[in-house]
């Protein structure tokens, strides 16, 4: 399919952005479902983010992924932020609107929802406590979205405990009545103990960064674990809890289902994320090593 003067246009604003795999996933999209259409990278300074993303329907866009460091500004440069957006204080994904108005989602936490019940299809939300490790943006949208699935207790587990603590006070406020505790990061093998699931959200593992030393002797074996780096694909820490026998959780599943509701706007088809959205975005990953 060739892309011409009419093809349906959308981008992945960030900064930098030349590391982005959006550009490979939309742009096979376009092909696969024989949609004449673009999508490009937009390199856009943290100071100008506001402007340009105002500027997206004048230019003609249909809407953009918004990646670090501009998913607060993409909050505030909306017209719109629909419910989930509004409880996860980001956008990750503007969707212009045919009177050029922007509404403004976040689909990192249902992308994360759709991999988990992909890839450990069999773990059920009251099966036990969750472990989340990290409390960043990505950690934050996980937290909401297992407390919607209706886990009923999560343990928050983070390096600077003082994260952890307000995460859990903020998320206390949404879900009452559910168990969220903050833990130390002294006790990070200890709160493995008993748990249903196992959520990694740190940048540990991430290809350059520190392995986790993390002691999986108390987690059962009936817990998923879930990873959110995907470069490597697999971590040291993925690696070991494969070898004890948990089922494992990749992240690039859950970069590929996140994309799913971006591409349905400006695709105006909802994509497949199959063996092979996944394959050629796996060859990218692996070519840049
Ligand atoms: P994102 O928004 O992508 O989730 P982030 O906000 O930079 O990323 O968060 C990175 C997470 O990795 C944080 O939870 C961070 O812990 P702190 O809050 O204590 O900084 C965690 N992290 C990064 N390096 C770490 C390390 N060496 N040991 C433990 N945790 C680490």
């Amino acid at each position: 399919m060739l892309t011409t003067g009419a093809a349906r246009v959308a981008g992945v604003m960030g900064w930098p952005i030349t590391h982005s795999l959006s550009p490979v996933l939309h742009g096979h999209w376009f092909r696969r479902h024989g949609i004449d259409g673009a999508y490009v990278p937009l390199a856009v300074r943290p100071d100008d983010a506001i402007a340009a993303i105002r500027m997206l329907p004048k230019l003609g866009f249909l809407g953009c992924n918004v990646t670090q460091p501009h998913k607060e500004a993409a909050f505030a440069a909306v017209d719109l932020r629909d419910a989930v957006a509004a409880r996860m204080g980001v956008v990750n994904t503007v969707m212009v609107q045919s009177d050029g108005s922007l509404i403004g989602t976040s689909t990192d936490g249902a992308g994360f929802m759709a991999n988990l019940r992909e890839q450990a299809p069999d773990w059920r939300p009251e099966q036990g406590p969750a472990v989340l490790l990290g409390t960043g943006g990505a950690a934050r949208a996980v937290a909401i979205t297992l407390l919607d699935a209706g886990v009923l207790e999560l343990r928050l587990v983070n390096r600077t405990v003082a994260k952890a603590d307000a995460l859990a006070a903020d998320l206390r406020l949404i879900f009452q009545g559910r168990r969220i505790d903050a833990v130390g990061w002294q006790e990070r093998s200890a709160a493995l103990e008993g748990a249903g699931l196992l959520v990694q959200a740190t940048s540990l593992g991430m290809k350059g960064q520190p392995n986790h030393d993390l002691q999986l002797d108390g987690l059962p074996l009936s817990a998923p674990v879930a990873e959110l780096v995907y470069v490597p694909l697999e971590t040291e820490l993925t690696a070991r809890a494969r070898r004890r026998g948990h089922r494992i959780v990749d992240g690039l599943g859950m970069l590929l289902h996140q994309a799913v509701p971006g591409f349905a706007h400006w695709g105006g088809v909802t994509p497949t994320v199959d063996a092979e959205a996944r394959q050629i975005v796996l060859e990218v990953l692996r070519s840049r090593r």
